[in-house]
């Protein structure tokens, strides 16, 4: 499936010893108004993925300690904002009661946490918003990003990048309508001859905005070539609030890196969190320490299988619900973390190649036990080989937004 879907190179499992200047840091903190981002890391919305059970996996999974007096009590978590998938504002102002607890339930371990929406009319927006506030998110986010056609055909999305004065209409009416932070993630402009992220950063902060989030990429990009940081870095010098750097971190060393190139005030991570849980977590030792800890077999299979009990749970939690109400059937949920998550593990190609095949949930669960318990009784911490170690894919299915 070369050429098809997103890749996510995976260079977290050979991590390297730093000796880190003290200005390369990912900064312990920023502010989104009120709100106390910290560490200033953020979990990127991503639709079809970032779920609650999955939020609340990556919370977890990036519980960080330092120190000898290091214990469950005094961690913290190494991500320190969490946002959903994009919502529908069409849809959220028309959703009945139990379909919009799909799109807009959280818990209380998930805060601080932000309710992504998208978009084009702008008094709908500001409805949509008041529901996001009133159901007791910190902080509202405006989608000027997604690339998906049923998105941007309806001008939403980054369809709207085309058109500033009605982004900064859309801008007022929300910003009147809600007094929780509202923050916009966009990405550079339409297409190379058409860059306006810079004066859409200038109207934001205009209108009273808290914070934005930017993807370094065109829309006429997709996810293709790299992301050009230099505009972020632009996009820093043009305004005075938060601005958060978005595209192509894989790794701690990358996340560093792209604070020291553009002076960015906080960092978003997509694609690389479903496959390493534990980057949060290894940006934030890292920049503790300078280095960082590579999971073991024990701690894949551990997380694996927490991540499998979560979404059980979830599923058991909400039996009651509307079919279309619940998250998501889970035993496709289980398979797509079980091919995301086992990318550079010994084997994970054989592996998700028997997961593809199985129809349940207790037949998933059951290839991951056996994968696992062979590698457990081998006893020794394998080193992938480069047909493992293919860059995790994301299906085009999935390709629906930013
Ligand atoms: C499966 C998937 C779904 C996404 N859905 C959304 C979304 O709902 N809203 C959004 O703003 N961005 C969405 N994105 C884009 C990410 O938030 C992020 O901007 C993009 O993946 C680049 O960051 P990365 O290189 O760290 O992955 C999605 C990306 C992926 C891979």
């Amino acid at each position: 499936m070369a050429g098809k879907g997103f890749t996510v190179n995976k260079d977290w499992d050979n991590p390297k010893e730093h000796s880190m200047p003290a200005e390369a840091r990912v900064p312990a903190e920023m502010r989104l108004g009120p709100v106390v981002v910290a560490p200033a890391t953020v979990l990127a919305p991503m639709a079809g993925v970032t779920d609650t059970v999955f939020r609340r996996f990556i919370r977890h999974a990036s519980l960080f300690s330092t120190g000898s007096a290091a214990s469950p009590q005094n961690a913290q978590s190494g991500c320190g904002l969490l946002m959903t998938e994009f919502t529908s504002a069409d849809g959220l102002s028309r959703m009945r009661e139990t379909k919009r607890r799909r799109y807009l339930t959280f818990y209380d371990d998930e805060h601080p946490i932000g309710a992504q929406l998208f978009g084009a009319n702008a008094a709908t927006l500001a409805d949509a918003a008041r529901i996001v506030q009133e159901s007791g998110f910190d902080l509202v986010d405006l989608n000027l990003g997604c690339p998906a056609k049923r998105v941007v055909g309806s001008n939403g999305g980054s369809g709207l990048l085309r058109d500033l004065p009605r982004i900064g209409e859309i801008f007022r009416a929300v910003r009147k309508a809600v007094t929780i932070p509202f923050t916009v993630k966009f990405r550079m402009g339409w297409s190379r001859s058409d860059i306006v992220c810079v004066d859409l950063a200038r109207i934001a902060e205009a209108e009273g905005l808290d914070g934005l989030a930017l993807h370094a990429r065109t829309r006429e990009q997709g996810y293709s070539g790299q992301a050009q940081w230099e505009w972020i870095a632009a996009v820093k010098q043009a305004v005075k609030i938060p601005v958060i750097g978005n595209g192509d971190i894989t790794t701690p060393e990358a996340a560093v890196a792209m604070v020291s190139m553009t002076g960015c005030d906080g960092v978003m991570v997509g694609r690389a969190a479903p496959s390493n849980p534990w980057i949060f977590r290894q940006i934030a030792q890292y920049t503790a320490t300078g280095r960082y800890d590579r999971p073991t077999v024990e701690d894949r299979y551990r997380m694996i299988r927490a991540y499998f009990q979560m979404l059980l749970d979830e599923a058991e939690a909400t039996k009651d619900l509307p079919r279309d109400a619940r998250m998501g059937e889970t035993s496709g949920k289980m398979k797509q973390f079980a091919t995301w998550f086992t990318h550079g593990v010994v084997g994970g190609a054989k592996l998700r190649s028997a997961i593809y095949h199985v129809r349940t949930g207790a037949e998933v669960l059951e290839q991951v036990d056996e994968f696992f318990t062979a590698q457990l009784a081998s006893g020794v911490e394998p080193v992938a080989s480069p047909e493992d170690e293919t860059a995790a894919e994301f299906p085009e299915a999935l390709q629906v937004c930013d």
